[in-house]
């Protein structure tokens, strides 16, 4: 299954330095330790969990699982019969038992230069236990789902790791989501309570949290859910009367408040404060909640199979799937790939660019480094504000050693050439990671030899939320490098390639990527509707998951990801289902119906390209224009903006009246060879869109 030698051709290989410290330093031990951990799973993982806080053991094998429809129910339970609980893991096991409490868990560096905070494990241990037993205050119980929506601060760890403390479920919704996602989503996991902030500045913009979270509160409340508690973070308008009465003073760079350091006077004086409208009834106040709150509190030992958190990921039906994870294998599983495919050593400091309101926040900003007791940046901002060389100050700001950011971000910087890069030193950098996209060989070139110096390996990590954690990917030291290619699967993990028959091909091959046997991060259900779970990743080829990309193995054995083979969008690394976006579209009173493609986009990977069909009578004007993107936004979010807007009285459609997106496509891009188009019921329609094309964005 793995290839017996090294390719010949031209790969990068890790230096001398990095192997002489590596957890995995060969190809040999990575091709050793691969096939420990798939013909004895029990022992692999058995000695991992060793290193970890277990209430009671595990009884039986590590793994039980069907993964065939077939024979039955799918499931997946991993190490049944033990109880942990994450925070203990992440927290107190750092504090306690590594004696790891005066090291900095995260730097948090805010959307103004200048402004930041430091938090150690142990101040993040007294704030995670204080917000936990303001929770519990509230009535939230294990198992209770508790929605969070905030900026990327230093608070919504403390929000997602209180939650774990008690048992409680949580599901965060990315601060960029409208008002309507936040509502469907709290609707789906049916939540008892919303923490929320005021609002956050990205880059010069205000974004006025609140009166989105508002928003998403009323029209629950007209859709039959009552939630009546509703837990607001002041991140920018905090009143000078909750500094005074709070506590002792803030030592120099340690946050025993963590919002107090910014209320010393350092930054955004001159910046408005956002709007907070406040209901008495529903509204409570994050910081008079805290105060008072003990810091003590006794963690609820859970079971490994007990619900840790639902996170939404776009369904190709329109409607958003509630991904489930569960204890004992995500904690496993996130902190092993963590550790190996980021060769994670004491004295790093890492950074991960992701928003947490993504998996990759989740498991590489919280769960993973957290686990292993490492050192963070958390950033608020944006990479090119206040200019290109904001990455590249905060590299040099705290020395980082390992960087992961997405194919996307690289891109985006690339257009500014190599000047803001050079300006400063970064030779703190040691490996450099990707995520969210195929990366281009342009753009992996640049990060290679501009951001790197030629010195850093790209760990180029194929995963998905479902996955919870990498599932193909490089571990730094020991995998030669082919740029483009998520190279091999991570210890546990089977992939095969299937054709349309779903028959398994061997050697150099292209086809639909699946995975034969299930490991410990793996998603356990869509939250609320397993049967969707069995129909979406099961069914098509019975014995396996599938996971929606494409993909080709070479000769060396190297598995390339060629993109989605569903009815996916890959925009800026997210996931976005045509049926959502065309949903969008048609709930606009001038539309009949719409078809979304994807075209791709220099920065972005791919941009929306919608064809919209009106109603009779309706003419297409630029007000139109407008008011459909503005639609498109609010029901979505500004990820799912529309680039381009056609108007299309006729779409191709086949005899059967299915729209051939795979002809829209063409179209979009200005591609002429349509290839077979026989099936098409009226193909007069065709010449008729390139004639109306759009050529530049709107
Ligand atoms: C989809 C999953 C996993 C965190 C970010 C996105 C694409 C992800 C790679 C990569 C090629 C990649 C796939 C996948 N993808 N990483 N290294 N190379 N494609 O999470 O929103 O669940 O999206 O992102 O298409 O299925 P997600």
């Amino acid at each position: 299954m793995l290839p017996d030698k090294a390719p010949d051709e031209d790969v990068f290989c890790g230096s001398a330095d990095l192997k002489r410290d590596a957890h995995v330093a060969s190809f040999e031990k990575y091709k050793e330790l691969y096939m420990k951990s798939i013909e004895t799973p029990d022992e692999f993982w058995g000695d991992i969990a060793k290193d970890f806080f277990w209430k009671t053991k595990h009884s039986g094998q590590f793994l039980d699982y069907n993964f065939d429809v077939t024979k039955g129910e799918i499931f997946v339970k991993c190490m049944e019969g033990a109880t942990t609980n994450i925070c203990y893991n992440l927290l107190d096991r750092n504090v306690h038992d590594r004696k790891l409490g005066d090291r900095v868990a995260f730097f948090w560096e805010g959307n103004d230069p200048g402004d930041d905070l430091t938090v150690t494990y142990r101040e993040l241990l007294q704030r995670v236990c204080q917000f936990a037993n303001v929770l519990k205050s509230q009535g939230v119980k294990k198992g209770d789902r508790v929605s969070i929506y905030m900026p990327m601060v230093l608070e919504l760890v403390v929000a997602m790791l209180a939650c774990v403390r008690i048992g409680a479920v949580h599901s965060i919704v990315f601060a960029g989501f409208s008002a309507e996602s936040l509502c469907e989503r709290i609707l789906d996991s049916e939540c008892s309570l919303l923490v929320t902030a005021d609002g956050f500045y990205r880059g010069d913009k205000l974004i006025n949290l609140k009166l989105l979270a508002d928003e998403a509160l009323q029209k629950c409340r007209d859709k039959g859910l009552l939630i009546n508690r509703c837990i607001v973070l002041k991140h920018l308008s905090k009143e000078p009367e909750e500094i005074l009465g709070s506590q002792s003073p803030p030592t120099k760079r340690s946050c025993p408040d963590l919002q107090q350091d910014k209320q010393a006077g350092r930054v955004k004086k001159t910046r408005p404060v956002p709007q907070v409208p406040w209901n008495p009834d529903v509204d409570l106040c994050w910081h008079a909640l805290l105060r008072g709150a003990s810091d003590e509190c006794e963690p609820e030992w859970c079971e490994s199979e007990d619900p840790l958190f639902i996170l939404y990921t776009s369904g190709s039906t329109g409607k958003p799937k509630g991904v489930l994870h569960t204890v004992s294998g995500y904690m496993l599983y996130t902190a092993t790939t963590f550790k190996l495919v980021f060769d994670h050593q004491p004295d790093d400091v890492y950074w991960c660019t992701a928003d947490i309101g993504w998996i990759t926040g989740h498991s590489y900003i919280t769960y993973g480094p957290l686990a292993n007791g490492a050192t963070s940046v958390l950033f608020e901002g944006l990479p090119t504000f206040p200019n290109e060389s904001r990455m590249w100050e905060i590299v040099d700001k705290y020395r980082v050693t390992k960087l992961y950011t997405a194919p996307t971000a690289i891109r985006l910087l690339m257009k500014f050439g190599s000047e803001p890069v050079k300006k400063y030193k970064r030779e703190s950098l040691k490996i450099l990671g990707t995520v969210g996209e195929p990366i281009n060989p342009e753009a992996w070139q640049w990060y290679y030899n501009v951001v790197g110096d030629k010195r850093c390996p790209i760990v180029d990590t194929f995963w998905q939320t479902e996955t919870g954690g990498h599932v193909l990917t490089p571990l730094p030291a020991a995998t030669p490098l082919k740029p483009g290619s998520a190279t091999f699967p991570f210890f546990g993990v089977v992939p095969a390639i299937l054709n349309e028959s779903g028959e398994e091909l061997e050697g150099p091959s292209e086809g639909y990527l699946v995975f034969k046997q299930p490991w410990p991060g793996v998603m356990r259900t869509v939250y609320g509707n397993h049967p969707r779970f069995e129909t979406i990743y099961f069914k098509k080829f019975p014995g396996y998951y599938v996971t929606g990309d494409g993909c080709r193995r070479d000769k060396d054995g190297y598995y390339w990801i060629t993109g989605r083979i569903d009815d996916m969008l890959n925009v800026s690394g997210h996931l976005l289902s045509t049926a959502e976006v065309e949903s969008a579209l048609v709930e606009h009173k001038a539309v009949a119906e719409a078809a979304v493609v994807g075209r791709p986009h220099p920065v972005k990977g791919e941009s929306l390209y919608c064809f919209v069909s009106l109603t009779n009578g309706v003419t297409f004007t630029c007000t139109l224009e407008a008011e459909l993107k503005k639609q498109v936004r609010e029901k979505i979010g500004a990820i799912a903006t529309p680039d381009y807007i056609q108007n299309a009285p006729g779409l191709p459609k086949t005899r059967s009246g299915k729209i051939m997106r795979r002809v829209l496509r063409k179209i979009a891009c200005d591609e002429h060879d349509l290839g077979d188009i026989s099936t098409l019921a009226d193909s007069s329609v065709v010449q008729q869109l390139f004639q109306n094309r759009c050529s530049t964005a709107v």
